[in-house]
């Protein structure tokens, strides 16, 4: 009996086991389990105000961003579903059937191809960029400034870099501009003057209506052989978004939606403005890739995080810290912790977590593979990066 009691008493309540497991009597033993176990719910109970009550209240301080990300499809009705285009593409198929098989014609020749970006520090995307749409492209137009969207002053990055694009120089327009360097300003206002002084570069650089023009993010990056085949077809929709492959930080993680910002146009004088929003409910499936912060540097990552119009994701100083950034590659999680964009629960709960990891590196952009020792942190299995 007693030993019953004292193995009870040991089994439930350890904070007293010094203390109680001591004595034999069973009046003191009853009198001591008693008082060990309000001993015990002082404990418990002052443990749950001062932890567990803070603990909740700082979760909420800390997650509250999350907290209204889950709840989005309650406040927010999905935008409106695209026209998916078909894309017929094999290097064996000839340009005609190709045409053909998207219900447009052929031209006698194929139209002039102007590549348009905004450039920050992007270098070794943009020589990737470059290199697989080189064969197809008439001008590449590139603008650069020395301020960031969220107004840091930054080095003019291409103009310190050109020597290695020679291989464009002849088929080169560049400019670099100033920026406007207002601190707290809305950054996505700067983003808007860049878009527009690209719009009059592009006239610069000679563009003519029916013209084709690429408007996308550097690292948005169209397959060659979709640019030849709407260079080459009569008839493709004025304005056309490109599904692009949606990878983070390299080729190993691939999200399970495709990105569709990317656009290309055929030029109308006086109405085609540089954008990078939704501008056409037309969807042309696999056209390419997109690869966000897919640095070779833990410091661009950093950079990235405080020049990008979305800076206000930085919620807590801790977010740039180098090892946590470092582990968060290599996880495939997000670097804001947060949840993804989506409009149902459904597709909440579905892509919630880190992304899972990729041993595909096919069909990937030819001078990749052609140069992999050098770009080997965009491939599958080598997550780690240098620091600078
Ligand atoms: C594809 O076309 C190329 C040249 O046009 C030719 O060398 C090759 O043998 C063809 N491949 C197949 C599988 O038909
Ligand atoms: C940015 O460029 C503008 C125009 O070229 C120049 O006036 C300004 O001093 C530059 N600012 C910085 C911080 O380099």
């Amino acid at each position: 009996m007693i030993s019953d009691g004292y193995y009870a008493s040991k089994k439930s309540d350890d904070v007293c086991e010094d203390f109680c497991g001591q004595q034999a009597s069973p009046t003191y033993l009853k009198m001591s389990r008693l008082r060990c176990f309000l001993r015990g719910l002082d404990l418990k109970t002052l443990i749950f105000f001062l932890l567990i009550v803070p603990s909740c209240i700082f979760g909420i301080y800390i997650h509250g961003q999350k907290i209204t990300y889950f709840f989005r499809p309650l406040w927010q009705s999905p935008p409106k579903p695209f026209i998916h285009i078909t894309h017929y593409y094999h290097e064996n198929v000839s340009m005609p059937t190709l045409c053909n098989l998207h219900g447009w014609g052929i031209r006698d020749y194929p139209r002039r191809v102007f590549d348009a970006v905004l450039f920050s520090n992007e270098i070794d995307m943009l020589t990737i960029r470059w290199k697989e749409l080189n064969p197809y492209i008439s001008e590449f137009v590139l603008l650069e400034s020395n301020s960031t969207f969220t107004a840091l002053p930054k080095p003019l990055n291409f103009a310190i870099n050109r020597a290695q694009f020679k291989f464009v120089e002849p088929r080169l327009t560049y400019q670099a501009i100033g920026g406007g360097f207002q601190k707290g300003k809305n950054p996505f206002i700067e983003e808007a003057l860049q878009r527009k002084a690209l719009d009059q570069l592009l006239r610069n650089a000679g563009i003519e209506d029916d013209d084709l023009l690429i408007m996308s993010d550097v690292d948005e990056i169209p397959s060659r052989h979709t640019i030849d085949l709407l260079r080459w077809c009569d008839d493709i929709p004025p304005i056309l978004h490109l599904h692009l492959k949606n990878h983070l930080y390299s080729f190993e993680f691939q999200h399970s939606h495709p990105s569709w910002r990317a656009s290309v146009h055929r030029y109308q004088k006086g109405k085609t403005r540089y954008a990078h929003y939704r501008q056409t409910d037309y969807l042309l499936a696999d056209s390419g890739w997109h690869c966000s912060f897919c640095f070779r540097y833990i410091i661009d990552f950093i950079f990235k995080m405080k020049a990008y119009s979305h800076n206000d994701r930085v919620r807590f100083s801790h977010f740039l810290n180098p090892k946590r950034i470092q582990d968060l590659i290599c996880e495939g999680a997000d670097l804001y912790d947060m949840l993804p964009e989506e409009y149902t629960f459904k597709d909440i709960i579905g892509r919630m977590g880190p992304i899972p990891h990729s041993y595909s590196a096919v069909h990937l952009p030819s001078f990749l593979l052609e140069n992999a020792e050098n770009y080997k942190y965009l491939l599958p299995g080598n997550c780690v990066r240098e620091p600078n």
